[in-house]
């Protein structure tokens, strides 16, 4: 018998239709980036965490190998462990065995690569619990499994809480807060501001795969909406936003064009662009500043030694 449990609390397509035709109607463009994440999506940021210039998964995953035993510690044994936006279900890898938790609780919005991480998890963990939930962490959700005698722990790595503007990070890690109760622990990664060459190679890497993982976005519209993007006239444009302190990804159109979406037309000026993904980077103080408005109170930081990347350890109260 399988030891995996799916929960399907994902939005229908309505949710991508409506953000997708909201997002291109407002000024500037921008459609959120977890809509990056269908199966084609998620498999190409796989491919973009193997890269050579692409620091973040590669520091973070050496920080987890080289303090698991003491992220393991601080978290706790035996909880009902939450991971937020789990993906290929590798890094927690790292820490299953020292952690031996009650059971595993991967949670995210691409529904078919969840499906497919966690069976592979659970065929190489058969002992595990897997309670797998494809759900939009980015609006309030219930957890569909938790029992009271639980104590609960929860992993949040990859600086996906980059991808939000602060006041919404704040927003996502008060509902974890919540979640978690009083006194629960969280281990979350965050990228850290740092140079520009480095940032800059990160996100435009010599394979175009990261170009080919923002032009996905537009596939994964054409595949799934009534829409006609011609991908050819798109072009990946990714830089850091000094002052805002965030790398920022966009497709910009090489020409001016019409692109019917859903029976709606959207004009593109030439150079004209759609916003779809912000990294904000943090320095270790500016994190602890965002998480104590959440209610997070600094257990302890790892950073690696050239400084590229921190795994955090919160708790709340
Ligand atoms: C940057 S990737 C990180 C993947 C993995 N945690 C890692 O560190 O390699 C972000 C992950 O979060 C998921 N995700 C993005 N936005 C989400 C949302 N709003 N709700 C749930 N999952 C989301 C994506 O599907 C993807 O698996």
């Amino acid at each position: 018998m399988s030891n995996v449990k799916f929960y399907d609390l994902h939005p229908p397509l309505a949710n991508l239709k409506e953000e997708v035709l909201n997002g291109l109607s407002s000024q500037p463009k921008a459609i959120s980036p977890k809509f990056f994440y269908d199966r084609e999506g998620s498999l190409l940021f796989d491919k973009i965490t193997e890269l050579p210039e692409y620091y973040p998964a590669r520091t973070e995953i050496s920080l987890l190998k080289e303090h698991g035993a003491e992220m393991a510690l601080q978290l706790g044994k035996k909880s009902l462990l939450l991971e937020l936006g789990s993906g290929s279900s590798q890094k927690i890898r790292l820490l299953l065995d020292a952690l031996q938790p009650a059971a595993y609780m991967p949670m995210d919005i691409s529904k078919e690569h969840l499906w497919h991480s966690a069976q592979t998890l659970a065929t190489d963990y058969p002992d595990l619990d897997i309670h797998a939930v494809c759900v939009d962490y980015s609006s309030d959700f219930h957890l569909p499994y938790s029992p009271d005698f639980m104590a609960k722990s929860a992993f949040f790595p990859g600086s996906s809480i980059g991808n939000f503007e602060p006041v919404e990070a704040q927003k996502l890690l008060q509902r974890v807060a919540q979640l978690l109760g009083h006194g629960g622990v969280l281990l979350i990664g965050v990228d850290l501001k740092k140079d520009l060459p480095s940032l800059n190679a990160a996100y435009n890497d010599a394979q175009a795969v990261t170009a080919a993982f923002n032009l996905n976005l537009l596939a994964r519209i054409n595949r799934e909406l009534e829409a006609h993007f011609d991908l050819s006239c798109f072009e990946h444009h990714a830089f850091y936003n000094e002052r805002l302190g965030r790398m920022e990804m966009h497709l910009v159109s090489n020409t001016p064009q019409t692109v019917k979406v859903e029976g709606k037309s959207f004009l593109f000026a030439k150079g004209e662009s759609i916003h779809t993904e912000c990294s904000y980077k943090y320095t270790v103080e500016e994190f602890h500043h965002l998480a104590a408005g959440a209610d997070f109170q600094p257990k302890q930081v790892w950073v690696d030694s050239s400084q590229l990347f921190s795994v955090h350890c919160l708790q709340v109260g």
